[in-house]
C-alpha cells in the first residue's frame, strides 16, 4: 500500500472542497501484500494489524465530498474504510449496470488507497443498512414466487451476475494485487433471517470466484453466528455501543480460540424512523467500547463513522410492522450527515490518538461551512389530478411491480356501487400511504405504519369515482418481510347495504396510473401559476410544486419543509429525498456542491399538498421535530392493568448477567394475550428492561413475532432514545424496552400475539451492557384468550 503511486488533481469549485480528488492510484505491480487471519490477530505481510475501520457508504455521500469524508476518517485515527455495495443502486434494471459517477465504486476504493486507508468490502448481495429492500433490486419481485436470500435458482443467477460485475470493477484492487481491499464479506447477518448454510456456501463460492484467494468473512450476532457459520470463513461479531465486549466474544473464543477478534459493526448511534423520536447514543459509551477493544487488540468497524444521506427514494423501512426510515442517515455518528465534526468526533479522536501504532495522526481537514438561503416562495404548481399519465385498464387490482414500476406513487380508479349509507372500505393492503377520494373529494388516509386498512366512505350515488392514491415508501430492509410489494397488494372491498342486508363486494375494473418517481416525469408535468393552495372546497392540493431560488455563494444548507405535506424533493435534477410533515426530520441536507451560483431549480412532488409553499436554507438541520398526534407510548389514558384475579402460569426468577435465558412452563398453556409481569430488578432499582423476548410453541420452537402488537405497557421511556415496548420484539438485540425513571416496580407488558397459540416457555434477552441495566429478577407470566382488564 505504501508503494502505491497516486496522481491527485485537486481543484476547488465555488469555494468548496469539491470535487476534491480525481484519484488515479495505480498499482506498481511490485506492491503485492498478504493479509490473513493469524493466531489471535490479523497479519499484514506477517506483521500484526489491528483494523480500525470507519463505515462509510459512497452512495450516501456526494461524490465531490468523498475525499473530504475519507480524510476526516483518517484524521480521526482510522486506518480502513468499511463499505457496502448496494446492488439496487448499481443495477436499476436487470442487466443494466451502472458504476459511473456517484456509483463509481472503484474510484471510491482508489480514493481510500490514495488516503492510505485499507478497504473492507461488503458486496451483499443483501446488506440491510436501512437501504431500500436491504440493497436487493425491486425487479426481483416481478417473479412472484422468488425466494429472496435463499438458493432460489433465479435469485442465485442474478446474484452471480451482480457479484461478477462488482468483481469486474474492484477485484484488481485487492491487497494481493496491490490495491487497498483487505477482505470481503459474504452475505450479511444471515442469522437474523434464517438458518441455511447451503445458501451461504453458494454466496461464498460466487464471491470467491470473483475475488480469488482473498480473506472472506461472515458477520453476525454473538447469539446466532453459529447457525450459519462456515468452517472456512472468518467470523466477526456485530454489536452496539454499551455492549459487554467480553461476553460478545465469549462463544467465538470457545469455538475458535485462535481467531482474530473483530467487531465488524460497532453501532455509534442509530437510525431515525418517520413518526418516532430522533435517536442518539451517548459518546461516552462508544468511546469506552472502542478503548476497551483496542486495549485488547480487538479490531472494529465503527458503523457509522459518517452516515450521510438516503437520497431520493433509497431509505428503507424496518419490520415487524412497517417503520419507514427518514432521509437523513446522520446516525448520531462522529461525523454528522453534512460532514461536520461533532463532540463525539473530537472525543474519539483523542482516544484513537493513543492507538496509532507508530503512525502520525493527521490534521483534521477543513469542513464545509454551511450557508443560509433566504426564504423563497414557490410560484408554480402542476396539480396531480390534472397531470396523470395515460391509464392502464385492469380487471383485478395489481401491485406496482406488476406494472413494471419500482418507485413513486400509483393511482387506482374505479366506480362505486351506490352506497345508501356510510360504508366501510377495506384496502388489503395499501403499501404504504393511501389517500382516498370520491369524485375528487378527499375522504381520508390509510397509513400502513399504523396497521390501518379501513376507512368509512360517505353515502354516495352509484357510479361515483373512487380514487386511491398510494405512495410507496422504502421497501422493508430487515427480516423476512423484505419481500415487500408496493401499491395495493391484494384487493379492495366495500360493504354495501342492499335491501337491508349487508354484502361485501370486491371492487374490480380499475384504471391504473403509474406515477414513477423520476425527475423527468415531474419536469414534464404542465405547470400553472400558483394562485391558491387549496381546491375550491378547501382541501390540500397534491401535485408538483416548482420554484427557483438564488444562491450568491454555494455552500451546504438545510432546506426547510416544515410547512409541506409528504413527498419527494429534487434540486437541479438531484434527488434530495423524502419529506413528511410528521417528522422528526423537517429539513433536507442540500450539499453546496450540487448548488449553482445564481438560479437553482427546486421541484417538490407533494402527495398531500403543502400548508404554505415556501422554503429557506437553514444553517443547522431540524432532525428532531416530531409532529405526530399518535402517542408514542402504548398505555392509553386512565389504563391500569388489573391482574389481581389472574393466575400466573409461571413464577420464577431470571439469572443475573448478559445473554439469552430460557424458561419452560410447567404445563403448556393456550391463549392469545401474554402478560410479562416484572416484580423486581437484579440491581434493586426501579427500571425494568428487555432487549428481546421470544415465546416457544408446543414443539419448543420460537413463535413468529410478525403479527405481535403491544396491548399495554405500564411505563415506556420515550423521552430520549425511543425505548417503547415494541422494541422487545423488533428483531434488534441492541434496542430494548425500558420503563421510565420514576416509575417503580412491578412493571408489566401485555402482548397480543395476533392469534391463539399453545405456549411452552419463553426466551429472554436482557440489555447488552455488562451492568445489565434494568435486568429483571423475579417475574410472573400470565396467558389469556381474551385481553386483560385495564
Ligand atoms: C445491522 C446491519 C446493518 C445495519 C445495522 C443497523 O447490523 O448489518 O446493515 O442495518 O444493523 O443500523
Amino acid at each position: 500500500m505504501r508503494k502505491i503511486l497516486c496522481s491527485l488533481t485537486l481543484f476547488a469549485a465555488v469555494g468548496l472542497l469539491a470535487p476534491a480528488v480525481t484519484a488515479t492510484a495505480q498499482t506498481t505491480g511490485d506492491s503485492h501484500s498478504r493479509f490473513e487471519a493469524g493466531k489471535g490477530t490479523f497479519l499484514l505481510d506477517g506483521q500484526p494489524l489491528v483494523i480500525k475501520a470507519a463505515e462509510l457508504h459512497y452512495p450516501r455521500i456526494p461524490k465531490p465530498y468523498w475525499d473530504n469524508r475519507i480524510k476526516l476518517c483518517k484524521a480521526l485515527g482510522m486506518n480502513a474504510v468499511c463499505l457496502y455495495v448496494f446492488w439496487n443502486q448499481h443495477e436499476p434494471r436487470p442487466g443494466e449496470f451502472d458504476f459511473t459517477g456517484q456509483n463509481d465504486l472503484a474510484e471510491f476504493c482508489r480514493l481510500c488507497q490514495a488516503n492510505d486507508m485499507y478497504v473492507i468490502l461488503r458486496p451483499g448481495p443483501y446488506v440491510c443498512a436501512e437501504w431500500e429492500m436491504g440493497g436487493l433490486p425491486w425487479w426481483l419481485l416481478k417473479k412472484k414466487d422468488i425466494r429472496l436470500r435463499e438458493a432460489d435458482p433465479y435469485f442465485m443467477e442474478r446474484v452471480a451476475l451482480f457479484e461478477q460485475a462488482v468483481a469486474g470493477q474492484v477485484a484488481q484492487l485487492t491487497i494481493d494485487n496491490g490495491g487497498p481491499i483487505l477482505m470481503v464479506q459474504v452475505e450479511n447477518e444471515y442469522g437474523s433471517y434464517g438458518e441455511n448454510k447451503e445458501y451461504i456456501s453458494q454466496i461464498r463460492d460466487i464471491v470467491r470466484a470473483g475475488f480469488g484467494d482473498i480473506t472472506l468473512f461472515q458477520c453476525d450476532w454473538s447469539s446466532n453466528f453459529t447457525l450459519n457459520g462456515l468452517d472456512d470463513l472468518l467470523w466477526t461479531m456485530n454489536f452496539g455501543t454499551g455492549a459487554n465486549i467480553d461476553q460478545q466474544f465469549e462463544r467465538l473464543k470457545e469455538l475458535r480460540p485462535d481467531s482474530p477478534l473483530m467487531c465488524s459493526e460497532f453501532w455509534s448511534g442509530w437510525f431515525d424512523k418517520w413518526g418516532a423520536n430522533h435517536e442518539t447514543r451517548p459518546a461516552e459509551d462508544m468511546i469506552a467500547g472502542i478503548d476497551e477493544m483496542l486495549s485488547k487488540g480487538i479490531s472494529f468497524s465503527l458503523y457509522m463513522t459518517h452516515g450521510g444521506t438516503n437520497w431520493g427514494h433509497w431509505a428503507g423501512a424496518n419490520s415487524p410492522g412497517f417503520a419507514p426510515d427518514v432521509t437523513s442517515y446522520d446516525y448520531d455518528a462522529p461525523i454528522s450527515e453534512s460532514g461536520q465534526t461533532t463532540p463525539k468526533y473530537w472525543q474519539l479522536r483523542k482516544t484513537l490518538s493513543g492507538y496509532m501504532y507508530g503512525k502520525k495522526l493527521p490534521a483534521v481537514p477543513a469542513t464545509i461551512k454551511s450557508v443560509a438561503v433566504p426564504t423563497f416562495n414557490f410560484t408554480e404548481v402542476a396539480p396531480l389530478f390534472s397531470n396523470l399519465p395515460e391509464a392502464k385498464h385492469d380487471h383485478d387490482i395489481r401491485t406496482m411491480e406488476d406494472y413494471d414500476q419500482g418507485f413513486g406513487s400509483i393511482l387506482y380508479r374505479t366506480t362505486l356501487p351506490g352506497l345508501s349509507t356510510p360504508s366501510l372500505l377495506t384496502v388489503n393492503e395499501a403499501h404504504d400511504y393511501a389517500q382516498v377520494f370520491i369524485d375528487g373529494k378527499y375522504i381520508g388516509k390509510i397509513d400502513r405504519r399504523n396497521g390501518e386498512k379501513q376507512l368509512l366512505l360517505p353515502a354516495c350515488a352509484k357510479g361515483a369515482t373512487l380514487d386511491i392514491l398510494v405512495e410507496a415508501m422504502g421497501r422493508i430492509n430487515f427480516g423476512r418481510a423484505i419481500k415487500d410489494y408496493k401499491g395495493i397488494t391484494q384487493n379492495v372491498q366495500v360493504s354495501v347495504d342492499i335491501d337491508g342486508r349487508a354484502f361485501t363486494c370486491d371492487l374490480k375494473d380499475w384504471e391504473v396510473y403509474n406515477i414513477e418517481d423520476a425527475y423527468e416525469n415531474y419536469q414534464n408535468m404542465t405547470f400553472q401559476p400558483l394562485t391558491s393552495l387549496t381546491t375550491d372546497d378547501g382541501q390540500r392540493l397534491p401535485g408538483c410544486y416548482r420554484a427557483t431560488f438564488n444562491v450568491s455563494k454555494p455552500g451546504d444548507t438545510f432546506l426547510n419543509f416544515e410547512t409541506w405535506g409528504k413527498g419527494l424533493v429534487y434540486v437541479n435534477g438531484h434527488a434530495m429525498g423524502r419529506i413528511w410533515e410528521i417528522g422528526p426530520q423537517q429539513t433536507l441536507y442540500m450539499p453546496g456542491c450540487w448548488l449553482k451560483k445564481g438560479e437553482n431549480e427546486i421541484l417538490v412532488f407533494d402527495v398531500i399538498g403543502p400548508r404554505e409553499t415556501k422554503s429557506e436554507g437553514l444553517k443547522e438541520p431540524l432532525l428532531d421535530q416530531l409532529l405526530v398526534k399518535k402517542p408514542l407510548t402504548h398505555r392509553k389514558e386512565g389504563q391500569t392493568l388489573d391482574i389481581s384475579d389472574e393466575k400466573a402460569v409461571y413464577h420464577g426468577s431470571f439469572q443475573p448477567g448478559n445473554g439469552w435465558q430460557e424458561v419452560n412452563f410447567d404445563t403448556p398453556v393456550t391463549g392469545r394475550y401474554i402478560c410479562l409481569e416484572a416484580l423486581n430488578a437484579q440491581d434493586g432499582g426501579e427500571v425494568a428492561s428487555v432487549a428481546e423476548m421470544y415465546l416457544l410453541d408446543e414443539n419448543g420452537v420460537r413463535l413468529s413475532r410478525e403479527p405481535w402488537t403491544v396491548d399495554y405497557a405500564d411505563s415506556e421511556d420515550v423521552s430520549r432514545v425511543n425505548c417503547s415496548a415494541d422494541k422487545l420484539f423488533d428483531l434488534q438485540e441492541s434496542t430494548y424496552w425500558s420503563t421510565a425513571k420514576g416509575a417503580p416496580y412491578p412493571h408489566a407488558v401485555v402482548i397480543d400475539l395476533g392469534a391463539t397459540h399453545t405456549l411452552t416457555g419463553l426466551q429472554y434477552l436482557p440489555r447488552m451492557e455488562s451492568e445489565v441495566p434494568g435486568g429483571i429478577k423475579e417475574f410472573k407470566v400470565y396467558v389469556k384468550q381474551e385481553t386483560f382488564k385495564y
